[in-house]
């Protein structure tokens, strides 16, 4: 556990006790946790926990609410408690134990974070690929939610294992080998292979007759088989696709601990489909192996729907990989959660996998662990929708260059007296981070639509917005030369307390961002909290402070405010730049 509770889990232990004290232990299970009043009459922070207290006691929540605030424990957080309304317990803040709280959180290594994974596994399957192919930007949005979990839950001390499950296997590539042999284009495929590669496929597609269709059939045949030289092409394939992913993820700051893809898992497959078929969870139909769940199936979104984990030609699936996999991942890392980011097409596929593997577990009475598919809506440019597969496909790639080209306008344009080499570095920042931060500020479950001119505003929920106010602080800092001394903090004005209450809130936002998959609540809170920082500073002097001790005061708020806000972009896996 962190060293720095968060105030919520101060205040909450607080209630809990007083409930206790007041006589009412063990007539709820839990406490509803303590949050912010969002308005300074009322407090800053409150406890509703009355409600449902009261109701459980049948007594008025008024009362249960005064019982509980005259049994409160005296406690330096708390300089007022005040019962308001139907049954609102209301708790302003001691100011000094605020700045001290604060200046804690600063100084934590985690950020004040508390560390509920530590002991705990999990695994994060995300971004994955096929290959061959470059990403599209249907790709993107995996890879920037998948990374940004990954990063929520690191920050929460959970052991992360990022895993990128590329689509390595199937028929398409004896297709592939068989363009290639036909009509490879060796400048083209030395210049760019993966675009090449991609001709490749699109003129197969697209020529290919019957005859071609079998042959096609063969090569992926004689591959499966093991034949040496379909073996070397096809690894070939894989080698320079990840050479491609890598530059994108390089760019996205994305990192995986491992890249096991659908091929990994080929020779678990038969014993698989053997063991469902033996414990009665899947069955022979019409020569194909099928797991099928009844009309009145619990899961009613499983009535009636049947996954396919053999063809009658023998072949595997998608699915039965998918099983096969969590069967890997168990025995390797034994994790506590498992997590698939993908878009909502595939959640009928989760829940048959899902659904299956616990009855198989179950069957042998191994434990399961947490299975979340988290999965999120289509992206659409302005321009309409992106379109897949037929050749005119909009790129990763493109998108990110495209993004950067026009915030290398905005740079050149705002900061021209800068270098060379930091303005482009800085476009690039604000290019990726605006991508990024596009993504996941919306709900993931609705679909995004990108509007260059908004996401790339300095003004508004977006990420140069948040860049541009850390890098106002950090100019303050810059300018102030002297060494900053986080013991001065005071926070006598309510814009300053305003502030401090909002920076010491993230903790709390990043616990609620994990435990519901939802990166845009940090976003929504980084935003309010940079609008704090922003009052503060048009409100207050800082560097001519009519004192040296509110001089002071004021620069470890600054120091304060960077360093969060810098830490909770990185979590968004947006860079905080010195100066823009
Ligand atoms: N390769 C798949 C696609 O591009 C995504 C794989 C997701 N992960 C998984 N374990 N099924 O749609």
């Amino acid at each position: 556990m962190s060293a720095t509770p968060t105030i919520s889990q101060v205040l909450t232990d607080l209630v809990i006790a007083a409930a206790e004290a007041a006589g009412h232990a063990g007539v709820l299970e839990n406490i509803e946790p303590a949050v912010p009043t969002n308005n300074p009459a009322f407090g800053d922070y409150q406890s509703n926990h009355a409600f449902r207290l009261g109701k459980a006691l049948r007594t008025n929540p008024r009362a249960v609410a005064e019982a509980v605030k005259a049994a409160l424990p005296a406690h330096p957080a708390v300089a007022k408690a005040e019962v308001a309304g139907p049954g609102f317990l209301n708790f302003t803040l001691d100011t000094a134990w605020l700045a001290q709280h604060l200046t804690a959180q600063v100084a934590d290594p985690m950020g004040g974070v508390t560390q509920s994974g530590a002991g705990r596994t999990v695994v994060i399957d995300y971004s994955s690929p096929n290959v061959a192919k470059r990403m599209h930007v249907g790709h993107m949005r995996s890879t920037i939610i998948g990374n940004t979990l990954d990063r929520l839950h690191r920050a929460q001390g959970w052991t992360v294992v990022a895993d990128n499950h590329i689509g390595d296997w199937g028929t398409q590539y004896g297709k592939l080998m068989v363009a290639w042999r036909r009509w490879l284009d060796k400048d083209a495929y030395g210049a760019d292979p993966i675009a090449e590669l991609e001709r490749l496929y699109v003129k197969f597609n697209q020529e290919a007759g019957e005859g071609d269709d079998d042959e096609a059939r063969a090569e992926t045949a004689k591959l499966q088989a093991g034949d040496p030289e379909n073996r070397a092409l096809w690894s070939q394939f894989i080698t320079v696709s990840l050479a491609e992913f890598d530059k994108v993820y390089a760019r996205m700051g994305v990192a995986f601990d491992e890249t096991l893809g659908e091929s990994a898992y080929n020779e678990m497959l038969p014993g698989v489909v053997a063991d469902l078929k033996a414990e009665g969870i899947a069955m022979d139909s019409d020569g194909a192996v099928i797991i099928k769940w009844p009309e009145d199936a619990a899961d009613k979104a499983l009535a009636d729907k049947v996954l396919v984990i053999q063809k009658q030609d023998g072949a595997f699936l998608y699915g039965t990989t998918d099983l096969a996999t969590l069967e890997y991942r168990m025995d390797r890392w034994s994790p506590d959660r498992v997590v698939y980011v993908t878009d909502m097409r595939q959640q009928l596929h989760f829940r048959q996998v899902f659904t299956s593997w616990r009855e198989w577990r179950a069957a042998r009475q191994a434990p399961v662990p947490t299975l979340v598919h988290t999965w999120f809506g289509l992206l659409k440019l302005p321009e309409g929708n992106m379109s897949t597969r037929k050749g005119n496909v909009i790129r990763l790639v493109d998108l990110l260059d495209e993004a950067t080209r026009r915030a290398r306008v905005v740079v050149d344009e705002k900061s021209g007296e800068l270098p060379e080499a930091e303005r482009a570095a800085i476009a690039e920042a604000v290019g990726v981070g605006a991508i990024r931060y596009a993504d996941l500020s919306q709900n993931p479950q609705s679909s995004v639509t990108f509007e260059w001119d908004r996401i790339l505003s300095l003004e508004g929920n977006t990420a140069p917005y948040l860049m541009y106010s850390c890098a106002r602080g950090k100019s303050v800092l810059r300018k102030a030369e002297e060494a900053v001394d986080m013991s001065a903090l005071a926070l006598e004005h309510e814009l300053e307390r305003a502030l401090a209450i909002a920076l010491s809130r993230v903790p709390e936002v990043v616990a609620a961002a994990v435990g519901s998959s939802r990166a845009n609540l940090l976003c929504e809170h980084l935003f309010e909290t940079a609008n704090a920082f922003n009052r503060f500073y048009h409100g207050l002097s800082v560097l001519k402070a009519d004192t040296p001790a509110r001089r002071a005061s004021r620069l470890a708020l600054v120091t304060a405010a960077t360093e969060v806000l810098g830490r909770g972009m990185a979590l968004l896996g947006i860079k905080a730049l010195e100066r823009m």
